[in-house]
């Protein structure tokens, strides 16, 4: 019977069908990770994120008609919306995983949560990705945030593309847009296509590829796809000479000075190919899309934290980026995502978790696209698994099915602030105790604690918004309110156990561990740094960040 199928199989009677087996569902896992594409947006807040994630969700036929005639509180809803806080305050705080097809590739896009302050788990997501979106305003060009979550994208090696975004309306040229690039973050753009008439006359872009003009024509309020009208640059009816004449004139510029789209380049994230247009009309956003399918890369072998890299079609293995509890209300449970690195995850089988060595079954797999759940059965490397209610899992655990693998820890990020938090209701300790850990767990914040024999936990964050999380979530799901009051400390230092020991009794210094007891030195100023450092040389300090 065995043999029969191997026959059919093409196989020779001699040869061993299970391992004919083998080497087909390894092709499958290659050929899956192939079409894969997994990236995220990085932009600031409002240079046009979730327009252009809308956008993308139309030209992928997954939503018939962009909710751009809904209200912006509408829209939100495409994103995430979890939680009542997120609506109260109209913005976005955890990150949705959306999955989608588009030219038979199935797109993973990761939402970086998209606020003026900074969260921890922006830096996260960027850890599971293969390739970012920078999305950029025409008018306003790199911003704060953009700069800051392309240093992360920059230490990781993601390679980039750029859209430089509502070229409808008036803004900065986009020679000096350039310019700010290359010398802002030091990538070289590599314009793909370039604009006819200047932000807010905007007529058209040449695509640099093919040399055609593509002319602009709005969609009304981009509830449809963008219909796209080409013909040579110079036969073009609707631009006047002078237009045309700078147009050639720029591109020529381009030409010599090499500004040309270099694949290899742009994987090694020393370019960055450059798209023009609209989000909000649809312009440009198919070119994008299409590029994210052309140009970025599908998933690879993945290193693990020997350095060693384990094939794609190994076993499955991935590692948590995320954890998010109490999604759902009604619920009240809690979902690990887990980047696929190698493997076909199929929902059901048991895997392992490195850190405990606990094997469990994924009972509960999901996917998750904004308040929708849905079940999901297989993946591959470079998707996004929901496990609900998966045991202790924390940010940064690998686990694997059949080999193990350890991936390297996602890196922990130094907190700017440094907070004590008590129990408002000192009857509730308990329940109190095991927020901070759940907290803790999920990295909604770092928690500390002293050394002394009652410990007092110091909470920590990269942004203020993260403090607000934590207290508006220990009175929601723990029924808890808490008082969070700023504490002296500034800087976080990493010692050895000697230094440490001095360090207890040394004045600007303290001394407390992290919730998994490791031993780390908080320090209240670097005023008090380089006073510690002169006067005791003997100890070593070290930093804790690196992306
Ligand atoms: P974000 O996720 O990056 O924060 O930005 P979002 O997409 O919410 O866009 C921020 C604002 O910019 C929105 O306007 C949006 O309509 C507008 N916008 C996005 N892309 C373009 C574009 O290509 N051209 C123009 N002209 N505007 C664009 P809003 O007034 O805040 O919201 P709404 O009233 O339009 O919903």
């Amino acid at each position: 019977m065995t043999q029969l199928s191997g026959e059919a199989a093409g196989l020779s009677s001699r040869e061993d069908p299970s391992a004919h087996n083998v080497v087909q569902e390894k092709n499958i896992i290659v050929s899956e990770a192939a079409r894969r594409r997994t990236f995220a947006i990085i932009s600031h807040p409002d240079a046009g994120k979730t327009t252009l994630t809308e956008k993308f969700l139309l030209y992928a036929g997954q939503i018939a008609e962009a909710g751009a005639v809904k209200a912006r509180s509408g829209r939100r809803q495409v994103t995430s919306d979890w939680m009542s806080m997120e609506q109260q305050r109209g913005i976005s705080i955890t990150s949705t995983v959306i999955q989608f097809t588009y030219r038979s590739h199935v797109i993973n896009l990761l939402d970086t949560p998209g606020h003026r302050d900074f969260s921890e788990d922006t830096y996260r997501v960027l850890a599971a990705v293969d390739a970012a979106i920078m999305v950029l305003d025409a008018a306003k060009g790199i911003e704060a945030q953009t700069l800051k979550l392309f240093e992360v994208c920059a230490a990781r090696r993601i390679p980039i593309l750029t859209f430089i975004n509502k070229y409808d309306r008036p803004g900065k040229e986009i020679l000096e847009l350039l310019d700010e690039i290359e010398t802002q973050i030091g990538l070289k753009p590599t314009p793909v296509t370039w604009p006819v008439g200047i932000a807010g006359d905007f007529r058209g872009v040449v695509d640099r590829r093919s040399g055609l003009y593509i002319k602009y024509q709005k969609t009304a309020r981009g509830a449809h796809e963008a219909l796209e009208e080409t013909s040579e640059l110079g036969l073009a009816t609707d631009i006047t000479p002078a237009v045309l004449h700078q147009t050639q004139e720029e591109l020529s510029l381009l030409e010599a000075v090499g500004a040309d789209l270099d694949v290899d380049s742009f994987l090694e994230g020393k370019t960055t190919p450059l798209f023009v247009g609209s989000a909000l009309t649809n312009f440009g956003v198919q070119h994008i899309l299409d590029a994210v399918v052309d140009l970025a890369p599908a998933p690879c072998d993945k290193e693990d934290a020997s350095g060693k890299k384990r094939s794609l079609a190994e076993p499955f293995s991935g590692f948590v980026f995320k954890i998010q509890a109490n999604m759902d209300p009604a619920h009240r449970d809690n979902v690990a995502f887990v980047r696929v690195c190698s493997g076909c995850f199929q929902r059901g089988m048991v895997v392992t978790h490195e850190k405990s060595k606990k094997s469990f079954a994924t009972k509960y797999a999901t996917s998750v696209f904004g308040n929708d759940r849905s079940t999901i059965d297989t993946a591959y490397p470079g998707d996004v698994v929901g496990l609900v209610n998966a045991g202790d899992l924390s940010i940064g655990d690998s686990l694997y099915g059949e080999s193990p693998v350890t991936y390297p820890p996602i890196p922990a990020f130094a907190p700017e602030l440094f907070s004590y938090v008590t129990s408002k209701d000192v009857s509730k300790y308990k329940q109190f105790k095991k927020g901070l850990e759940q907290m803790a767990r999920e990295g909604v914040v770092q928690v500390y604690n002293d050394l002394d024999p009652v410990p007092n936990p110091i909470i920590a964050a990269v942004g203020q918004m993260q403090f607000e999380v934590f207290s508006h979530r220990l009175i929601n799901e723990f029924k808890v309110p808490v008082e969070i009051r700023p504490t002296k400390y500034h800087l976080i230092r990493k010692s050895d156990p000697q230094c440490i020991q001095m360090l207890q009794n040394v004045s600007g210094a303290k001394v407390v561990k992290d919730f998994r007891g490791e031993t780390i030195v908080l320090i209240e100023s670097p005023y008090w740094l380089s006073y510690i450092q002169s006067e005791y040389p003997e100890i070593f300090l070290t930093p804790v960040s690196q992306h």
